[in-house]
């Protein structure tokens, strides 16, 4: 037994941070893949590596020293649940297995249950930063034990980004809650990339700019309180030219979004869970919206607004600046309801999630990484238990700075047509929030009317029903909701 830590699945993700693993002082990593080919290339590829291959589980459990612990680099679903059972019938109780593909957190709970019996650990770990990240350093959301996290800590923090000389990695909760906390990163993913895509949409659309023009504002607005990874690449893919044409990249590329999924799940783990995170919906279903050209196809001509004048020069510049400031309140709402999610999920499922030290691990290494996020681990080192983060002080003088902007450019992109959907309906939702009413009080009245379905009153205790359809008076009901 020469490993301390072994990768079993070896197609890019996998073979990354077995490399990584392997370039950090004190590691020895045992490599295993269903297919002798990817360790054999593997090998060859790096003789550099301190590799202990092996092509058999068998050997591959005799090849780790105790506690066993082997990261699993596979494909979520089946191909996981395999490679999960063939573990379990070589490791020993007190071993460590750990699924760093992108589980779903249902699927993980469930496998972290049935891997309990058998007395060996079960890690779900949330892995962000993509191939770079694996190799280089990423962000590492590991669920599961403490008595796992024991043996873990130390190997993932050597291997993890390190953002303000923190180490990206966390014990987040039990069971299922790092590929909780890893979905929810990726539908805040998807909201800030489809924010970003309508902020490059309005400032085209309305300025005629270029591309390549709006890569340099995208590369500016980098130097600010938007600086971020993702603010990052899409001034380099707005500045990249097609080979073949020599039109912009962005101009060639079929404009249908793909979606592996995480997005959804964070969408349809929210409506189950009743938090709002209509900013992460929105930038999910606006992927879907694009990938149907046949619905595209035959609404093209409906009815829209008459063209409008492009702006230039000075008014040009100051649309661009309220785009930018529109940009960043949308985007304190979509974190803020991300970590929404995460709350409520914790509460749910009985993690101690500290929401703090999520936004810390997030600071560097994954695909969100930011400097805003340094905002939020001091919204929540201020307070805990924060229970809306973009009431936070930082955030509320942020959305005070730039609300005017944000309803301009949210009347403007109604206006002229532009579609805007995540940064109206994080608007919405800002003034949803702020709301003293709402009509929320109408709908009950209306289900009360129709069903029965009874209200409370704003003025004393109780649940009570109106006789609708019978003198209209109201009488004291069991509650229904
Ligand atoms: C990450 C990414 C990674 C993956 C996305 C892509 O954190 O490194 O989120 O996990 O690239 O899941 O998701 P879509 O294919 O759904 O856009």
């Amino acid at each position: 037994a020469r490993a301390n830590i072994g990768v079993v699945g070896l197609a890019v993700m996998g073979s990354n941070l077995a490399r990584n693993l392997a370039s950090r002082e004190g590691n020895t990593v045992a490599v295993f893949n269903r297919s002798r080919s990817k360790t054999d290339e593997l090998l060859a590829a790096h003789p550099e590596a301190e590799f202990v291959p092996s092509f058999s589980y068998e050997d591959f459990a005799a090849s780790l020293s105790v506690p066993r612990t082997a990261i699993i680099m596979v494909k979520a679903g089946r191909p996981t649940d395999f490679v999960i059972d063939e573990l379990v019938k070589v490791f020993e109780p007190g071993d460590i297995i750990v699924d760093g593909g992108n589980a779903l957190f249902t699927d993980t709970i469930r496998r972290e249950k049935a891997v309990r019996d058998t007395g060996i650990n079960y890690v779900g770990m949330g892995v962000s930063g993509g191939e770079e990240g694996a190799l280089l350093g990423p962000s590492l959301m590991p669920g599961g034990s403490d008595e796992s996290w024991i043996t873990l800590g130390p190997i993932l923090k050597g291997i993890a980004a390190v953002a303000e000389g923190e180490a990206c990695v966390t014990h987040v909760g039990h069971d299922g809650a790092g590929h909780f906390v890893k979905m929810v990163h990726n539908g805040i993913e998807y909201a800030d990339m489809q924010l970003i895509a309508e902020a490059y949409d309005l400032i085209r659309r309305a300025t005629g700019k270029t591309p390549a023009e709006i890569a340099d504002v995208f590369a500016e607005w980098n130097r600010g309180e938007l600086e971020s990874y993702l603010i990052e690449i899409t001034a380099e893919v707005l500045r990249q030219t097609d080979a073949e044409t020599g039109k912009p990249l962005v101009d060639i590329i079929l404009d249908q979004a793909g979606a592996k999924g995480t997005g959804a799940w964070t969408v349809q783990t929210a409506l189950d869970l009743g938090v709002p995170v209509s900013g992460i919906a929105e930038a999910t279903f606006a992927r879907s919206l694009s990938s149907h050209p046949e619905q595209r196809e035959v609404s093209r001509e409906l009815p829209g607004p008459s063209g409008t004048d492009l702006l230039s020069g000075e008014d040009a510049d100051a649309f661009i600046e309220q785009v930018r400031l529109a940009l960043y309140a949308s985007k304190i709402v979509a974190y803020s309801q991300g970590f929404d999610e995460i709350r409520a999920g914790a509460a749910q499922y009985d993690w101690a999630i500290d929401l703090g030290a999520v936004s810390k691990i997030w600071r560097g290494g994954c695909i969100i990484r930011a400097q805003f996020l340094n905002r939020i681990a001091e919204a929540y080192d201020a307070e805990a238990t924060l229970p809306v983060l973009l009431t936070a002080p930082y955030f509320v003088e942020a959305l005070g700075r730039a609300q005017d902007a944000w309803r301009h450019i949210v009347s403007l992109s109604a206006a002229s047509g532009i579609p805007a959907p995540a940064f109206s309906s994080s608007l919405a939702y800002y003034d949803g929030l702020r709301a003293e009413r709402l009509p929320a009080a109408l709908i009950q009245g209306q289900r009360d009317f129709f069903g029965a379905h009874t209200y409370r009153r704003i003025d004393k205790e109780g649940t009570f029903h109106t006789l609708w359809s019978g003198d209209r008076t109201e009488i004291e009901a069991e509650d229904t909701h």
